[in-house]
């Protein structure tokens, strides 16, 4: 008898624990950053200093930030930021979870804001941001890592582009119909366009890199 009722005892206060910990978790999970995480990593990593500061602009989950911080020499530290509370929550408690001392707190940083609460970056990323986004964003982000990063200095971009005005799929141009229903000022933008800013805020051509579902990887580099 005693045995059961210490067992039923065990048993409530491990459910009371397990709920409490799913309250407090902000953790999100982002299907699509489990899935593009690692082909993402193999096109950065190379062009990744061993130092410096990584800012990444709307980090979402922040499910990449502690990917490419736990694959980052620890003096390469990330300053994961987004404008939404909900996601800034959730940066934070993976990065707590990840016990990786080379993650800042993130900030609120809005791309398309005239002043961004950070001023030099050596590095800034940007994943998944400029499709899911007023075009405003992009021409923030554009001025924004153009002021923030030296000559030389990395702006990574990630996702879907159309080239020469045409999607690079289907499939693209069926996501770029559904983005644009749920918000027309929303959609798969012209890779042109988005060079076409880059060099008015300072960068050169990008590099391109072909990725896994139809989405390219550019690297541009901040010209002296
Ligand atoms: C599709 S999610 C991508 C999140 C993450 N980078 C990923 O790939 O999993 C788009 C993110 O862009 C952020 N976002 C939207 N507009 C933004 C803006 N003007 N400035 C910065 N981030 C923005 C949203 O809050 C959201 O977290």
């Amino acid at each position: 008898m005693i045995v059961a009722l210490l067992t039923l005892e065990y048993i409530t206060n491990f459910i009371a624990r397990r709920c409490l910990q799913m309250d407090n978790d902000a953790r999100q999970y982002a299907p699509s950053a489990a899935r593009n995480r690692d082909p993402i990593w193999e096109v950065l990593k190379p062009h990744l200093p061993s130092r410096g500061l990584v800012l990444e602009v709307a980090s979402g989950s922040g499910e990449h930030t502690v990917h490419f911080a736990r694959a980052s020499n620890s003096e390469l530290i990330y300053q994961p930021s987004d404008p939404n509370p909900l996601a800034r929550a959730s940066i934070d408690a993976w990065a707590e979870a990840s016990g990786l001392a080379n993650i800042r707190p993130s900030i609120a940083l809005d791309a398309a804001a005239d002043v961004w609460p950070i001023e030099r970056a050596d590095v800034v990323i940007c994943i998944n941001m400029i499709h899911i986004s007023p075009w405003s964003s992009t021409v923030g982000l554009m001025r924004g890592a153009g002021r923030m990063l030296p000559a030389g200095g990395l702006l990574f971009l990630y996702g879907p582009y159309r080239r020469e005005g045409q999607h690079m799929a289907p499939s693209n141009e069926e996501f770029d119909r559904d983005l644009r229903r749920r918000n027309p000022e929303w959609g798969v933008r012209d890779l042109e366009g988005v060079a076409d800013l880059a060099s008015q805020s300072g960068f050169g051509p990008p590099a391109i890199a072909q990725m896994p579902a139809n989405n390219l990887s550019l690297l541009f580099r901040r010209t002296a």
